[in-house]
């Protein structure tokens, strides 16, 4: 019998990754990447000191019914809407999450996709595959909106809204912002952005990207009364989470050319998607990869097991959530 401490890691990782903690860990994986139902899920809790946990599986008092022993969930995920924070400390059990490691590949894929959905290049790519371009046009092409020197308007100024507003400068773009509280000055300087409402921003950004962060206050920050201030000519981002758009409002919006276009990387109730989305030409569609390169899918689980190890080993972990439940 083994005396190693007995861990979940919930969803398939790297390999070599899985050895690692294996030599530290009696390590319960799921290499078959299928996600536990909440009962299975349950009673996988139920006999581990630890647990590394993605966005899919939910951490509340249901799931910590059993979890006598456990004493941190760590998210690989900068997300946390999973978790039930205040029924995880009332268990006395840790939650962490991985900020900072995933910035700039977040970032990097909003840009990405702001770019693809004002200039339509996945439904032009569509149109090509499906033999429709017989000559080059001045006017029955594909015809996008520019981003240079437009203005881009970001609801939620964190570490990954302000990297896209970084980006934007490149681009010439001016830069206005909402979020819960106002950036400081310095702040403001280095992304260049100023601080206006959201009805401002609705009504005056050429491009809207969301990157706030998920909770009930902020379910369907964006619905149809909010759409009807964007401009027919915007675009709409959202790679924050599901949840923060009202989907069967924007499909409507989008069919009706209320606005031009939209980018989605996640979705109410993903992975389904809305069906009249899917029926939209004017949107680009992702399944939520907004941090899904090879580098920072580790950095993340590098992370998580970092918080992991520090929690088990009586150490503040870097990324605690409620630091309430640390005992030194
Ligand atoms: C995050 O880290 O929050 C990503 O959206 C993956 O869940």
């Amino acid at each position: 019998m083994s005396n190693k401490p007995k861990i979940l890691v919930s969803r398939a990782i790297f390999s070599d990754q899985l050895a690692e903690l294996e030599k530290s860990f009696q390590v319960r994986s799921n290499q078959a990447d299928r996600v536990f139902t909440p009962a299975e899920l349950q009673k996988e809790l139920s006999n581990v000191v630890g647990a590394l946990v993605t966005g899919s599986e939910r951490i509340d008092a249901s799931a910590l019914q059993n979890a006598k022993d456990l004493k941190i969930a760590a998210n690989i995920s900068v997300g946390y809407n999973n978790f039930d924070v205040p029924a995880m400390s009332l268990s006395g059990v840790m939650a962490t999450n991985t900020p900072d490691v995933l910035t700039d590949t977040t970032a990097d894929f909003g840009f990405a996709l702001l770019m693809a959905t004002a200039r339509r290049i996945t439904e032009s790519e569509h149109w090509v595959r499906a033999g429709k371009w017989d000559q080059w046009s001045i006017v029955n092409n594909p015809l996008g909106m520019d981003l240079h020197h437009s203005t881009i308007g970001i609801i939620g100024m964190g570490r990954i809204g302000q990297g896209i507003a970084k980006r934007a400068l490149g681009f010439g773009m001016k830069v206005i912002y909402h979020n819960r509280s106002r950036l400081s000055e310095a702040n403001e300087k280095a992304c260049g952005a100023s601080y206006v409402s959201k009805e401002e921003l609705l009504r005056t950004a050429d491009h809207v990207v969301l990157v706030l962060p998920y909770t009930p206050q902020n379910h369907h920050t964006i619905g149809a009364s909010e759409i009807a201030l964007m401009k027919p000519t915007a675009t709409l981002i959202n790679i924050a989470r599901g949840g923060i758009v009202d989907d069967e409002a924007l499909a409507k919006a989008l069919q009706s050319g209320k606005i031009f276009a939209a980018g989605l990387d996640v979705f109410e109730g993903e992975p389904q998607v809305h069906p009249e989305l899917l029926k939209c030409s004017n949107i680009v569609l992702a399944p939520h990869i907004a941090s899904a390169t090879e580098k920072t899918r580790r950095a993340m689980v590098d992370l998580a097991v970092e918080n992991l190890r520090a929690a088990l080993n009586g150490k503040k972990p870097p990324s605690l959530i409620n630091t309430e439940v640390f005992k030194a």
